[in-house]
C-alpha cells in the first residue's frame, strides 16, 4: 500500500496517483477520471473489490497538492478553501440521505489530506456531453424525451427536499443501460433557502450556454426555476446539437434593443412534439418568471401531452384492460394457439391461420369490431388510419371480406413479429393497435397487454 505523500507522481499534477489509499486502506485508486473546477474525480476498489467513484474537494482556483495534502494557495485564499471544504461535506451528507432510483447515491463523506471525499456508487454509463459527441444517434427522440422526464422526475425530488443542483449540464447527467439516466455532480448545490456561500456558488457553478444570468450575479434570486433553464438548455443541447446562448449575452443583447439571439425550438425542423420543444423554449425564457416554474409543472405538461396525443376520450386502465380482453377473446376464438418453431413453419402457420381466420370470418358473416372505448368500429382500416396518426395503417385479424386477398399475404418478418406470432397470433394485432391508440404511452400500453396476455 502507498502512502500518497510518498508515492512517484510521473505527471507531477495535482491528481492522487493510481495506487494511493484512502481512509486506510479502506479504497485503493485505481485511476484518474477527470478534473473539474470543483473537484478531481477517481475510480477507485473498496476493500471487497467493490467499485466506486470517488471524489475530491479540490477547488484548483484556489489550491495545490503538496506531498499528498491539499494546501490553500495563499493566506489570503486560505478561508474561502476552508469555506468550500465544509460546503463540499455538507453537500455531500446532505446528498448521503438521497434515495431516488435517477440520482447518484452516495456511500461515505470521509476528511483526510487536508481535503474532504466523497465515495459514490459508480454508474454503469455514459455522460450524455460524450454521447452528443461521439454516438448521437443513440439520442432519438423517444430516448431523448424519456431522458427528460427522468430528469425531471430526480429535480422534482431534490427540489421538494429544498435542494437546488445549480450545476445541470449534458455531462452531469449519464445514460446507462436500458436507457436508465442518472444526475450526477451536487458538488454546486445548496439549499434553496440558504443566503450563506452564494458568492462561492456563483464561484463553483457558472457554466456558460447552461446557467441562467442569475447565476452569474450574487444577489440575485435562484429558485427551481434557475435549474429548469438549465434543463431546458441541456435538452436545447440534445436536440439541435449545440448549447444555447450565453445567458448572459442574451440579457446584454435584449438590454440594449438588439433581438435575443436565442432561437427557439418550436417552430424549427425538429422531429419532435411542438409542445414538448415549447416548454423546452419556456424553461430557457431569460426572465425567470416567464418560465415554467417547477418540475412538477413541467411534467404535468409531459402528462398532459401524452394524453391528449390519445383520442378524446379518458378512459381507466381498469377500462382499457377489459375492453381489450373482450377482444382478445372475441379474436382468439378465430385463432389456433402456434407453437415457437422455426421462422419458415411459423410464417406458413400464419398464412394458414390468416386464411382459415378469414374463411371463418367468411362464413360467420361480418364480425363487429369494438373500438378500446366499446364504439363499433364498422371499417376497421378507416379507423386504423384514423387513429394510427399519419403512420402506415396496420392491418387486424378480422376485417372485411374485400381485405380478405391482402389478409393472406404475409407481412414482412420481423424478430417481433415471430415472437408474437408464437404466442398465438392475437397480440400482434392488439400491440399494434394499443400503439395506435395510445401513442407515447407505450409503457403502459405494453403493461396492459402484458396483463391482457396473462389473462387469456
Ligand atoms: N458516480 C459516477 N459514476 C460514474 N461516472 C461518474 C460518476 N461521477 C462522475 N463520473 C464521471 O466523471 C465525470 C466528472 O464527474 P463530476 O461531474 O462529478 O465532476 P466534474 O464536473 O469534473 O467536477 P466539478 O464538480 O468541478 O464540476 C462525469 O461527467 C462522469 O463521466
Ligand atoms: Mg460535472
Amino acid at each position: 500500500m502507498f502512502d500518497n505523500g510518498t508515492v512517484d507522481r510521473p505527471d507531477k499534477g495535482d491528481e492522487l496517483p493510481s495506487g494511493s489509499s484512502l481512509l486506510r486502506g479502506q479504497y485503493l485508486i485505481e485511476e484518474y477520471l477527470v478534473r473539474g473546477g470543483f473537484g478531481i474525480t477517481y475510480l477507485a476498489r473498496d476493500s471487497l473489490d467493490r467499485r466506486y467513484v470517488i471524489k475530491e474537494c479540490f477547488p484548483g482556483a484556489l489550491c495545490c497538492r503538496v506531498k499528498g495534502d491539499i494546501q490553500p494557495l495563499s493566506a489570503e485564499v486560505a478561508d474561502k478553501y476552508l469555506s468550500i471544504r465544509r460546503h463540499f461535506v455538507r453537500e455531500a451528507r446532505r446528498l448521503a440521505k438521497l434515495d431516488h432510483p435517477n440520482i447518484v447515491k452516495v456511500h461515505q463523506v470521509f476528511e483526510e489530506n487536508n481535503s474532504a471525499y466523497m465515495a459514490m456508487e459508480a454508474v454503469n454509463g455514459e455522460d450524455l456531453l460524450s454521447i452528443i459527441d461521439t454516438a448521437p444517434a443513440r439520442l432519438t427522440p423517444p430516448v431523448v424525451v424519456k431522458a427528460l422526464r427522468d430528469a425531471l422526475i430526480a429535480i422534482r425530488y431534490i427540489h421538494e427536499l429544498g435542494i437546488l443542483h445549480r450545476d445541470i449540464s449534458p455531462d452531469n447527467f449519464l445514460l446507462g443501460e436500458n436507457n436508465h439516466l442518472t444526475l450526477i455532480d451536487f458538488g454546486a448545490a445548496r439549499e434553496q433557502a440558504g443566503k450563506e456561500n452564494r458568492a462561492l456558488s456563483a464561484l463553483l457553478a457558472v457554466k456558460d450556454g447552461y446557467s441562467p444570468h442569475e447565476f452569474y450575479l450574487t444577489d440575485m434570486l435562484q429558485d427551481a426555476s434557475s435549474d429548469l433553464y438549465s434543463l431546458g438548455a441541456t435538452f436545447y443541447h440534445l436536440i439541435t446539437g449545440e448549447a444555447p446562448p450565453n445567458s448572459q449575452d442574451r440579457v446584454v443583447a435584449v438590454a440594449s434593443g438588439q433581438p435575443d439571439p436565442y432561437k427557439p425550438l418550436d417552430g424549427g425542423d425538429w422531429a419532435y412534439d411542438r409542445r414538448i420543444l415549447a416548454s423546452i423554449d419556456r424553461a430557457l425564457e431569460l426572465l425567470a418568471r416567464d418560465r415554467i416554474a417547477t418540475a412538477a409543472e413541467w411534467l404535468d405538461l409531459l402528462n398532459q401531452f401524452a394524453a391528449t396525443t390519445m383520442p378524446d376520450v379518458v378512459i381507466e386502465e381498469g377500462d382499457l384492460t377489459r375492453v381489450i380482453s373482450r377482444l382478445v377473446e372475441d379474436t382468439n376464438q378465430h385463432v389456433h394457439q402456434g407453437m415457437p418453431g422455426d421462422a419458415a413453419q411459423q410464417q406458413s402457420k400464419r398464412k394458414r391461420r390468416r386464411g382459415r381466420m378469414v374463411d371463418e370470418a367468411q362464413d360467420e358473416g361480418p364480425k363487429q369490431l369494438v373500438d378500446i372505448f366499446g364504439n363499433p368500429v364498422p371499417d376497421i382500416d378507416a379507423w386504423m388510419r384514423e387513429h394510427s396518426d399519419g403512420k402506415s395503417p396496420k392491418r387486424m385479424h378480422l376485417m372485411p371480406k374485400k381485405r380478405a386477398k391482402a389478409a393472406a399475404e404475409p407481412e414482412p418478418d420481423t424478430a417481433e413479429h415471430e415472437a408474437e406470432a408464437a404466442q398465438g397470433g392475437g397480440g400482434l394485432s392488439l400491440n399494434r393497435l394499443i400503439s395506435a391508440c395510445l401513442p407515447g404511452r407505450k409503457t403502459q400500453s405494453q403493461t396492459i397487454l402484458q396483463n391482457v396476455r396473462n389473462q387469456t
